[in-house]
């Protein structure tokens, strides 16, 4: 590479290190894509739409009466990283009963989702491997890949017989097929069975990140692959956040017994991150439990967000058809899709809203979460201030034969 002089590095006063900061905030701004921090007052009256809380879960007795019961037990925080001292009776029942309510052989707790798929990306990759990612995945899925330093290929979105194709070519020992169950901005499920196929035809393991699928999908939402029959397969591992539909925070890691034994010796993250909060243990073993006890929350999930995508539908937007719990709505841009957003909440109503970066297609979108413990009310409440705040250009005119 060729040596470049940087005069102003010469000059630069300690003052003026970060201009380049000012400048580039101004660059985001010219295209719309500022991002602010909204403190949320703890009797915020406005309804949700916005959270991931999908089962409307997170204020349950169930699961803030187990976490203040934890943090009484045990503390404050875990004192330490998990093989040290970070790993109390909490978090080893959690795992058993994450384990058992997803139906696969063992389970491995996390600080976070992120840390898990982290994790797993590193620790089931060689040099030798080649990874095959969606082109949609989550952030968290794309940074394990580069933290990986195995090759890397980017699967058209939502496509198996590219996965296929892929693998086939490949001079790799292993393969690794990765993706989203539910995918994070429109709400569309991956092909579960397709790409498991695929995989195994061609010797590969896959990973599924089912973040937006535990809780909603499969029976009693037992998860994405419990729902495509994958669950306890010998080459097949899911990733999960404690933070969705289980209202609390914290991730893990989900599959055969040996591939937790690798993750536990092995990964990074989760060797030099110290344990979860028992509080945080203690509100997912709540919400678990709540689940097994009330397993109708997750399908109540779905049927919300089908009633949500057909009315807004109807009232000439474009929503998505949701295949669990996210139902996304066109906005003409992100300018358009940040004030829509606003007006929302003026209104009375949090929706979420996606822009690029954020999405993968460059379609600014509502993010709305279909809460399973939304009363018709408020569905209809939602549908209203939405269709009402609709900016010019997010909607269609319905052609008379429906098409
Ligand atoms: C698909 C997906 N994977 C992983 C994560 C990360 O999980 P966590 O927030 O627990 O770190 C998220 C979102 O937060 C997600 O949407």
């Amino acid at each position: 590479m060729a040596h470049r002089t940087a005069p102003e590095q010469q000059t630069l006063t300690p003052a003026a290190v970060f201009d380049w900061l000012d400048e580039a905030a101004e660059l985001r701004a010219r295209a719309g894509l500022t991002r602010t921090l909204r403190s949320r007052p703890a009797d915020d009256p406005v309804l949700d739409l916005a959270s991931n809380d999908y089962l409307g879960l997170v204020h349950h007795p169930a699961v803030t009466g187990a976490a203040a019961e934890a943090a009484l037990r045990w503390g404050g925080g875990s004192t330490g990283s998990r093989l040290v001292t970070g790993t109390t009776a909490l978090h080893t029942e959690l795992e058993e009963e994450l384990a058992a309510f997803c139906g696969v052989e063992a389970a491995l707790v996390f600080s976070s989702g992120y840390t898990a798929n982290l994790a797993a990306l590193t620790a089931l990759t060689d040099p030798d491997t080649l990874i095959v990612s969606d082109a949609n995945n989550h952030a968290s899925l794309i940074d394990g890949c580069r933290l990986s330093r195995s090759d890397v290929h980017r699967a058209p979105h939502g496509d198996p017989a590219a996965v296929a194709a892929a693998l086939a070519a490949r001079p790799h020992r292993r393969a690794l097929v990765v993706t989203d169950s539910v995918f994070s901005v429109d709400g569309n499920a991956a092909r579960l069975p397709e790409l498991s196929a695929a995989a195994r035809a061609h010797g590969a393991a896959l990973l599924v990140d089912d973040a937006h699928g535990l809780g909603v999908l499969g029976p009693g939402g037992a998860g994405a692959l419990a729902a495509a029959g994958l669950a306890g397969q010998p080459d097949t591992v899911a990733t999960v956040t404690l933070s969705k539909s289980l209202g609390s925070q914290g991730g893990a890691v989900l599959g055969p017994r040996r591939v937790v034994r690798h993750l536990t010796e092995t990964a990074r993250t989760f060797i030099f991150d110290t344990g979860l909060a028992p509080a945080a243990a203690g509100a997912a073993l709540g919400a678990l439990r709540l689940l097994r006890a009330e397993p109708h929350r997750a399908e109540r999930a779905r049927e919300v967000a089908r009633t949500l995508s057909a009315r807004l539908t109807a009232a000439g937007l474009v929503a998505s058809a949701p295949d669990a719990a996210v139902v996304s709505v066109r906005a003409p841009g992100p300018e358009a899709a940040v004030a829509w957003a606003a007006d929302c909440r003026t209104a009375g109503l949090a929706v979420g809203c996606f822009r690029p970066p954020s999405v993968p297609d460059g379609v600014s979108r509502l993010r709305l979460t279909a809460r399973g413990d939304l009363t018709d009310r408020q569905i209809a409440d939602a549908v209203r201030i939405i269709s009402a705040t609709a900016p010019a250009g997010a909607t269609f005119v319905p052609r008379p034969d429906g098409a």
